[in-house]
């Protein structure tokens, strides 16, 4: 008890007791929920619940109180305090909303809230390991920790080109991130580079006959990755480790928050490759920067510096190099105490004023780059690619 108290005189934010009907007593993914807790388990929770390092939120503390209550002395006897008692009202609110719940079930319950609470905050806990302790993913890495979800591309030799395989998982990636109980998620790549975008060899090795086929194929997967991020709805944050290249600059239009290292460049080579431009970066990008900058990048290739990123509206802060991780980083876990709902509602509201218009530019954008695809611009020019290379 005494640590549910000890929580509650924290609890000075509830002002009143209004929601707490509502209040999703026990709600969690503990697959105990039929077995009996026994005297033991409730002293060993009430002790675990003394050593949670994380403040679990007002209504947690509440619920945490009442079940405490409910286990130990029955159906709420007390009488109600005043309305302008705010703190011990919202508990008498708690308390009594558990109606005659037997105490044997409120003890079980509280164990089960105690459990969860101390699972969310196991360290590195990683969201995409199977059971057998395997990651379902290979060309990414995706974790959980403290309200952050992270998707780290992971194919540093290749500089974290995308391939067809990497995209899927970014996908699944990014379905898996909106779905954890996480307040943002960060993209960013394992290694010197963030990413050289798609990776050319998607282009290699395709039969003649089946080139018409394969670009249909990967316009319809590209639409369907640009559309994820185009639709994400929790805050999505880039931390650019190094150079980025092709669609992953592009796409950083669609991230709400994106931090460089000085030592990042953004390079857009599209009409070298005899393609086109993705990402909505056709509309994006000459919104944020003007339409001379923009074309700059977008049509001659201009490959621009952390810092021009930056003052062009592409970047949100530039960090030296030797202290990007720390400093990036300090930023985001600071943004992931801020609640849940206030961020995804908020990005979701400016989101959407430019929803339709966004799916309706990406349409367009993969229509044009499946007909860049097949024509001989485009195929010469990965081809002398990887000739230049096997020169090198
Ligand atoms: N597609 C396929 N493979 C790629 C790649 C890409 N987009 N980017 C890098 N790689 C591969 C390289 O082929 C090389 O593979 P190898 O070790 O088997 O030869 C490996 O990654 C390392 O790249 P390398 O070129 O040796 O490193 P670098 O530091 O000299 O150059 C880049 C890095 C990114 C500048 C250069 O690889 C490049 O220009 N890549 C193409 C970028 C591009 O045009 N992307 C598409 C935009 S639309």
């Amino acid at each position: 008890m005494a640590a549910s108290i000890s929580l509650l005189k924290h609890c000075f934010m509830v002002k009143t007791g209004r929601h707490l009907k509502n209040l999703p007593i026990v709600h969690l993914h503990i697959t105990s929920t039929m077995k009996r807790a026994s005297e033991h388990d409730f002293n060993l929770a009430k002790e675990r619940l003394k050593t949670l390092k994380k403040d679990p939120g007002n209504e947690i503390k509440l619920q945490i109180y009442a079940l405490f209550k409910q286990a130990t002395q029955g159906p709420c006897n007390a009488p109600k305090p005043g309305m302008l008692d705010f703190v011990n009202k919202a508990k008498w609110d708690a308390w009594n909303s558990l109606g005659g719940l037997p105490q044997e079930q409120a003890r079980h319950k509280y164990v089960d809230l105690v459990s969860s609470l101390m699972l969310a905050e196991a360290p590195n806990q990683t969201a995409d390991s199977a059971v057998d302790g395997t990651s379902k993913y290979e060309t990414i890495q995706l974790t959980t920790e403290n309200n952050i979800t992270t998707i780290r591309l992971n194919r540093p030799n290749k500089k974290n080109a995308i391939t067809v395989e990497m995209y899927k998982e970014i996908m699944q990636a990014l379905k898996q991130a909106a779905e954890e109980d996480s307040v943002l998620t960060v993209l960013t790549g394992n290694g010197d580079y963030y990413c050289s975008g798609n990776d050319l060899n998607n282009f290699m090795n395709v039969p003649p006959d089946n080139i018409k086929h394969m670009a249909k194929d990967s316009g319809e997967l590209l639409r369907n990755f640009v559309n994820s991020f185009i639709d994400f709805p929790k805050p999505l944050i880039s931390l650019v480790n190094g150079p980025a290249v092709g669609v992953s600059v592009t796409l950083l239009g669609l991230f709400d928050i994106v931090y460089a290292t000085d030592r990042a460049t953004f390079h857009t080579p599209f009409s070298q490759l005899g393609q086109s431009p993705e990402g909505c970066s056709s509309y994006i990008f000459p919104k944020i920067m003007g339409s001379a900058k923009a074309n700059e990048v977008l049509l001659f290739n201009k490959k621009l510096t952390a810092r021009e990123a930056c003052s062009l509206g592409l970047v949100t802060e530039v960090f030296p190099d030797s202290t990007f991780q720390k400093e990036a980083w300090a930023r985001v876990k600071a943004y992931a105490t801020l609640p849940k709902n206030s961020l995804a509602y908020s990005k979701q509201l400016i989101r959407e004023v430019e929803k339709e218009k966004l799916h309706k530019v990406n349409t367009q954008e993969c229509e044009r780059l499946v007909e860049r695809w097949t024509s001989d611009e485009c195929v010469n020019a990965i081809m002398s690619f990887f000739q230049n290379k096997a020169k090198l």
